[in-house]
């Protein structure tokens, strides 16, 4: 059975945009999958729908074989603290100190009032502060998040993930507000933690260069369509053009046609 298993995932918007039109992909325990493709492929609509921030039209979302479209509020809370999410404005809370940013990664393990009241266990906040070691930040616990740089955030955005002891992490261009040099230092915390822990990974990027050199399976969309799933070997030039071309392309041929008619009417 694999981990998460999406079957003919469609999603309309309230506008009548329709963002995903039929996906099917499936991700086995330890993969680490990048999904690429042009602005307004859809990259953010398929990853939301899969912890169901965005939800879905129609189709099968199956996480660990359990159909999780349509599961109630206790359901849903449990299966989205086994998908942990990262984000490409770090989304932490700025105000307030790096270990309790990093302590809400266990928010989903704790009843509403204890979280309310920052009650956390004295296990959590020593997990959390190991865990902040571990990305490189252990002299950092006590500042406040928006004190550190962009970089840095991610990596407490990463140590947070890792707090809710995910069986997957949900990443949506984690590096696109990062300079080259602490991209490379993200993409390495969240590969190698995710390897060392055995989590399974979906992320989105835009850098083709960056999705080969981390990918174990690359997924190619293109205007809501899966249009390439293969290992970053499969992904020639000639598959790249296609996964991102296809507009000029398009207008290409459309442009060509206008003008060959043009020629025959001459
Ligand atoms: N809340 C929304 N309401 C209506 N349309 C939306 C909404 N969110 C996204 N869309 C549209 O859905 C399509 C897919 O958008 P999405 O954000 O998933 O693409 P993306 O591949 O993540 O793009 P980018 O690379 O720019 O982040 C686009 O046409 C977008 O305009
Ligand atoms: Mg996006």
């Amino acid at each position: 059975m694999a981990l998460l298993q999406v079957e003919n995932l469609k999603k309309v918007y309230a506008d009548g945009t329709a963002a995903l039109n039929g996906i099917d992909m499936k991700v086995e325990a330890g993969e680490f999958i990048v999904v690429i493709g042009p602005s307004g492929a859809g990259k953010s609509t398929l990853l939301r729908c899969l912890n169901q921030m965005v939800q879905p039209s129609s189709g099968k979302v199956l996480f660990q074989g359990v159909e999780t479209i349509g599961a109630g509020n206790r359901r849903l809370q449990r299966i989205r603290r086994e998908m942990g999410m990262i984000f490409q404005g770090f989304n932490l809370v700025e105000r307030v100190s790096v270990l309790t940013n990093v302590l809400h990664g266990r928010l989903g393990y704790m009843s509403s009032w204890r979280g309310a009241l920052g009650l956390y266990a004295k296990s959590d906040v020593r997990e959390a502060t190991r865990l902040l070691e571990r990305v490189g930040l252990g002299e950092q616990v006590h500042k406040r998040a928006d004190e550190l740089s962009g970089g840095q955030q991610q990596r407490v955005g990463i140590a947070r993930a890792l707090a809710q002891k995910p069986k997957l992490i949900l990443a949506d261009e984690p590096i696109a507000s990062l300079d080259p040099a602490s991209s490379d230092i993200v993409m390495n915390s969240l590969y190698n933690f995710c390897k060392e822990d055995g989590i399974a990974c979906v992320c989105n990027l835009h850098q083709v260069d960056v999705a080969k050199k981390y990918a174990t399976r690359i997924i190619g969309i293109y205007k809501g369509t899966k249009v390439f799933d293969g290992t970053p070997e499969q992904l020639t030039d000639d598959m790249i053009d296609l996964i991102y071309n296809q507009n000029k392309k398009a207008h290409a041929t459309h442009a060509d046609s206008i003008h060959s008619k043009q020629k025959e009417t001459a």
